[in-house]
């Protein structure tokens, strides 16, 4: 099973733009940490970044037939972008959404995720944690996937 990981525009600024916001820690040490989990599961982890949107909507199409999960912090653009909820939707693919501040106790204009809903879920507002949350919550998904596949060859075979 297969992860991939991608992070959004300004997040490779992580541990150095508004550290009193999204703390010290940086993208490089979140991504060590998500590599650790991935080993102790026996999952491959691919992790992307980009500060632009149609290369996140490309990094999401090629995720097709390539991934089984994919956790997705598409950080401002979560606010605006159509195009990369559409990307989601259209790749059926189970998806995690993850912030590292709490966007509901910020700016208005943070409240509303547009790629929230087509997510599986969303975790905002447990810093750089929320990443290991996020993969726990990609493991519980894979588990139920899996268990569902075994119920429905057993009523084949009855
Ligand atoms: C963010 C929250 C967004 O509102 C903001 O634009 C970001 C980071 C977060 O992880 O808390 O860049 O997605």
């Amino acid at each position: 099973m297969k992860i991939v990981v991608i992070h959004g525009p300004n997040l490779n600024m992580l541990g150095i733009r508004e550290q009193n916001i999204y703390g010290p820690m940086k993208l490089e040490e979140i991504n060590a940490q998500m590599k650790a989990v991935a080993e102790q599961n026996k999952l491959d982890i691919e992790f992307f970044q980009s500060n632009l949107e149609g290369e996140i909507v490309d990094k999401i199409q090629e995720c097709l037939g390539d991934a089984d999960g994919i956790i997705i912090n598409p950080a401002a653009y979560s606010h605006t972008s159509i195009a990369i909820r559409d990307a989601i939707a259209a790749v059926q693919i189970p998806t995690i959404e993850v912030h590292v501040s709490n966007i509901y106790r910020r700016e208005e204009f943070r409240h509303k995720s547009v790629t929230a809903p087509v997510c599986n879920g969303q975790i905002s507002g447990f810093g750089p944690f929320g990443y290991h949350l996020a993969m726990i919550g990609m493991l519980q998904i894979f588990n139920e996937i899996q268990a569902l596949k075994e119920q429905q060859k057993q009523a084949q075979q009855n």
